[in-house]
């Protein structure tokens, strides 16, 4: 199906450590962030993308893609729901419907199989309510007590880690989205703000490598991988 695409790029990387926010480091010769954008930007079914920036950002003018006609820009907020709401808001503008799907991926995760991708679509292309790409646990989960031991062994077989790109339909993720910031609670992730709403959101398999640039770490992992 058509969509369009927002990408919250606004954040400051802090878990990072590093001396710019992590979408702006590099990457086998470009930043997180380019690498992001190119996994969307040739795809024949785009209708448009918006990069959700933080009101003073000194880096993105740099970039090549700055330039791109097709990369439109919103300014983000404090949170991840302010970032994507003002991208929402962008798209809006462009023409986008309420019923039209809109995927949202971090900017951090710059690794997206176009397969992982065209996969999301085709499932989803008829769905009521959306979903996103998520990977089933792998390692034996426990539940920690307040002095730092095991409580218990959780069912690992229902618990999976919550991936991007996530879809929903623009008009219901606006206004999942705003209740859940107007009712406080915590959303790291769109999908939790139309959980909040009492929807369903689809899971679906995806691959392990599209992990988010959270810690030093997971960049040493991901060039090692990009040059072999
Ligand atoms: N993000 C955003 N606006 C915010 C916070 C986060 O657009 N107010 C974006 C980040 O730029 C990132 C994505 O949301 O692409 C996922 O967030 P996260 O990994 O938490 O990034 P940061 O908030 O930048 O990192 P940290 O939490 O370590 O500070
Ligand atoms: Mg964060």
């Amino acid at each position: 199906p058509p969509f369009w695409v927002v990408i919250p790029a606004a954040g400051v990387g802090s878990r990072m450590r590093a001396d710019r926010p992590k979408q702006y480091l590099e990457l086998g010769g470009q930043t997180i962030l380019e690498h992001t954008l190119d996994r969307f930007l040739d795809h024949p079914q785009l209708q448009g993308l918006v990069v959700s920036l933080a009101e003073q950002d000194p880096y993105w003018p740099e970039l090549q893609c700055a330039a791109d006609p097709r990369i439109c820009r919103a300014t983000g907020g404090s949170e991840r729901a302010d970032s994507v709401l003002a991208g929402l808001q962008v798209l809006s503008g462009l023409g986008a419907n309420e019923e039209d799907w809109v995927l949202v991926h971090d900017a951090a995760r710059p690794n997206l199989a176009l397969d992982d991708l065209n996969r999301l679509l085709a499932t989803l292309a008829d769905d009521p309510v959306g979903g996103l790409l998520a990977v089933p646990a792998r390692d034996t989960l426990k539940r920690a007590g307040a002095d730092g031991r095991v409580q218990e062994t959780v069912d690992r077989s229902v618990i999976w880690q919550a991936f991007t790109p996530q879809m929903f339909r623009l008009g219901s993720l606006r206004a999942a989205l705003m209740d859940a910031l107007t009712s406080g609670v915590a959303v790291t992730d769109e999908a939790s703000a139309l959980e909040w709403a009492g929807h369903h959101p689809r899971l679906i398999e995806g691959r392990a490598d599209n992990l988010k640039i959270t810690r030093p770490e997971d960049l040493t992992w991901l060039q090692q991988r990009w040059q072999s």
